[in-house]
């Protein structure tokens, strides 16, 4: 049916069955694609070896850490993207490069249907399926968990009969890169209930939070982080520091109801140090730098963009127009931006920048005051008048109009 399928491979239980399902109930030459996009386990060699031995007829493993911070962690964060105001996005921002690095692998190892682990509850299969059609629609897509209706626990029993090796202890579902760390099922299921200690992997639980303050600078060039306490590194960099230096210190844990592009409401915990101060600090700079104006019609298309992200819409050609818009815009967020975490909060404890539109001797109280009070009586009056002059004409008719009954 299929001449050869490219799966998207995690290394864990359902890719691991399905490898090997593909090639014995559809005779499928299977050619495996790993990519390190900041997962903690990224052992691409221990990865590799594993889809060897289960039978892959090629096995492409790649570390994409760089192509993921410099075309989308960025993007989001000029876009400020957070879900129902809460939820950086980060297991939603991965998927379109996912996507796109399969397709390019379909295509020079002649595959004609990538396969990839996704249930049919979730968001994934669509981000896959919409994003790696958009690219190219001749290439077919099956998610064998859904389509085939596999449940763990006949993974479990196929894996122990075809000798593939299962870690066992992970009580709940995780997905992990660079951006922050998703977690789903088990104990989260019940809302009543707080987020379990044993959810939590890369910040501090809250009655662990250290006391002591740590305090940075980041430093914004047009809208992106390019240097942290005054050193330059890669986006990369700075995202893997900030997630090691506010995980530690009990700040970036998220815990929200979300409703799902399928219609679920579901409960999910975020990891995500490294967004959470990222995202604040870039929405500081933008008070500082943005017009009222600009800022206004931002927040229009921040949430575009951010529901047509979390939809799997990114390869979509109004895409390219918000982007146009956020890289503009953010052209003058620049500066730098003093933070300190303390007790599992962030405080924004100042910022400057050479844009700034804040006007010291038009905003101060004090002597050195330039701001001509006298033009403000007028501006009152005018800028009133509307409100005033409704107001007046409606209190006399509701007066007549209550006489004439
Ligand atoms: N609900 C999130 C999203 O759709 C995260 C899903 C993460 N998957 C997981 N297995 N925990 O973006």
């Amino acid at each position: 049916m299929y001449k050869r399928g490219l799966l998207l491979y995690s290394g864990g239980l359902d890719t691991s069955v399905i490898l090997k399902m593909l090639q014995e109930k559809l005779g499928m030459d299977v050619v495996t694609l790993t990519l390190d996009v900041g997962q903690e386990e990224n052992d691409l060699a221990a990865i590799a070896e594993k889809a060897w031995k289960l039978g892959a007829s090629d096995v492409i493993t790649k570390n994409v850490k760089n192509e993921f911070a410099g075309g989308y962690i960025s993007r989001e964060i000029m876009a400020d993207g957070m879900y129902d105001g809460a939820y950086p996005l980060s297991t939603s921002i991965a998927r379109p490069l996912m996507s796109l690095e399969a397709v390019n692998a379909a295509d020079t190892h002649d595959c004609d249907v990538i396969v990839h682990g996704c249930t049919g509850k979730g968001n994934d299969q669509v981000r896959f399926e919409v994003s790696i059609r958009a690219l190219n629609p001749d290439l077919n897509v099956i998610a064998p968990v859904r389509d085939w209706g596999l449940n763990r626990d006949q993974e479990m029993e196929y894996a122990s009969k075809n000798g593939i090796p299962v870690k066992l202890g992970g009580k709940y579902s995780t997905d992990e890169n660079l951006w922050g760390r998703s977690v789903e099922g088990s104990d989260l299921e019940d809302p009543r209930k707080p987020i379990p200690a044993d959810a939590y992997a890369w910040v501090t639980p809250p009655d662990q939070t250290p006391h002591e303050a740590v305090e940075f600078t980041l430093q914004f060039t047009a809208g992106i982080p390019v240097e942290i306490n005054g050193v330059r590194k890669p986006l990369a960099k700075i995202v893997s520091d900030l997630n090691g230096i506010a995980g530690k210190a009990g700040y970036g844990a998220i815990d929200h109801l979300e409703d799902r592009v399928t219609g679920i409401k579901s409960r999910e915990f975020y990891e995500c140090p490294a967004a959470s101060v990222i995202i604040n600090a870039h929405r500081s700079l933008e008070r500082m730098t943005l017009s009222r104006e600009e800022a206004a019609f931002k927040s229009i298309i921040e949430s575009k963009w951010t529901t047509m992200t979390y939809d799997g819409l990114w390869f979509d050609p109004l895409m390219d127009h918000l982007n146009s818009f956020l890289k503009s815009v953010n052209a003058y967020v620049s500066g730098t931006v003093s933070l300190k975490l303390q007790n599992g909060n962030l405080f924004v404890q100042g910022m400057e920048s050479p844009y700034t539109l804040y006007n010291y001797e038009k905003s101060t109280y004090g002597m050195h005051d330039t701001f001509n009070q006298s033009y403000a009586k007028g501006f009152v009056e005018l800028f009133g008048m509307q409100t005033v002059n409704t107001n007046s004409v409606r209190k006399k008719a509701v007066a007549e109009i209550s006489k004439s009954f």
